[in-house]
């Protein structure tokens, strides 16, 4: 080589930006997500804007439940209430119906008062801003960030579990979670960039690192040879990627124990609705003791309903267990028939047990069911 040629090599040397992996990572996030983006039912294709109250909808039933229970639960929605106008109009009772077997059901009463809301108090149309949007039911500080991102393209980072990894592996952030979420969304948002295109596509950046760690930077053996961003990785460097994030140890709820109360009637099942406030409020569930700590089967049994022509109770082989999110939960199931015309307890009602798809009923109470008539 010449003198002269490795002086315009040198020149042509890459500009700051590429020379320098971490200045370079959102444009290196945006240039994958334009490549790789997962195609999910909220998305629309590249280049085309999201309507808000799709965008709204993914995202509150997203809070606590995977991509792929969401979707048909999204479609279903969608295709039954095509805009907010329609769902501000949807009775209660049917929205939770729909929502039957998505769990965290105050997520489906938050649903409908935020689009009866924003029906009547913003002209139909969403805040488009995080302020704005927090101020409406069941929209908290993550989900109005992904909101005011994916929507309206707001600067705002939204970081959820996978971003969390990710971003905890890229910076070894060694504070545990939850004490390092401060940290972890400042380090976010840094990966927003800021050139003009980076500006104006901060929905894109979120979902971009969304998918990196749905994708690439999953939380067992993360395929770091594919990742847009692993010259710069600390944790990758170091070799201790699966150690991220950080978390202090878990301290699970005390197992709480009860009965359940399978009754029929011919092909009818004798069924409640719960109180509307507290877990599972306002579903439909098959009389229960109640659960709690330590509580013995006899002192549940104890509490079954007052059913006229039940003699003796069946009680099921097994148990019917099943995790809440403070608590994990042990119910002994016990069955009983009675005769045509008994009349239901004060309270509680029959229903025919081919129609039970259309009750609002909860996955616990579908375990119970399954496990006291299947
Ligand atoms: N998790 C929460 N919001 C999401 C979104 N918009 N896309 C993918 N996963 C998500």
């Amino acid at each position: 080589m010449t003198l002269a040629n490795a002086a315009v090599r040198r020149k042509k040397t890459p500009s700051p930006d590429i020379a320098d992996p971490l200045a370079a990572r959102p444009a290196l996030l945006l240039a994958w997500y334009d490549r790789h983006r997962r195609v999910l039912p909220w998305r629309p294709p590249a280049g085309r804007r999201p309507d808000p109250y799709a965008v709204w909808l993914s995202e509150i039933m997203l809070q606590q439940t995977g991509v792929k229970t969401v979707g048909p639960y999204f479609e279903k929605f969608l295709a039954r209430w095509p805009d907010i106008a329609a769902l501000g109009r949807a009775s209660l009772d049917d929205v939770l119906r729909m929502w039957a077997g998505l769990g965290y059901y105050s997520r489906a009463r938050n649903l409908h008062a935020c689009a009866v809301s924003v029906l009547r108090d913003h002209g139909g149309m969403f805040p488009g801003t995080e302020e704005g949007l927090r101020g409406l039911p069941g929209i908290g500080p993550y989900t109005a960030a992904a909101i005011a991102a994916i929507a309206f393209d707001r600067r705002t980072m939204p970081v959820d579990g996978n971003i969390e990894r990710v971003v905890s592996r890229l910076f070894a952030v060694e504070e545990t979670l939850p004490q390092a979420k401060p940290v972890i969304q400042r380090l976010a948002e840094t990966l927003l960039g800021d050139s003009r295109e980076e500006k104006s596509r901060a929905g894109d950046s979120a979902q971009a690192l969304m998918d990196l760690g749905a994708s690439i930077c999953t939380p067992k053996k993360p395929a770091c040879s594919l990742c847009p961003l692993n010259e710069g990785c600390s944790a990758r460097q170091r070799g201790d990627q699966e150690s991220f994030p950080r978390k202090a140890a878990k301290k699970s709820g005390e197992l709480r124990r009860g009965a359940a109360f399978v009754v029929t009637r011919g092909d009818e099942l004798l069924v409640r609705s719960r109180p509307e406030k507290g877990l599972l409020g306002g579903m439909t569930e098959v009389p229960v003791s109640e659960w709690r700590a330590g509580q013995d089967d006899k002192a549940a049994l104890g509490q079954a309903p007052q059913v006229g022509g039940v003699s003796r109770w069946h009680r099921k082989l097994g148990v019917v267990t099943h995790v809440f999110t403070h608590f994990p939960l042990e119910l002994v199931v016990y069955t009983a028939h009675v005769p045509a015309r008994t009349r239901a307890p004060k309270g509680m009602r029959w229903v025919p047990i081919a129609t039970l798809e259309g009750e609002a009923l909860p996955n616990v109470m579908r375990k119970v069911i399954a496990h006291g008539i299947g």
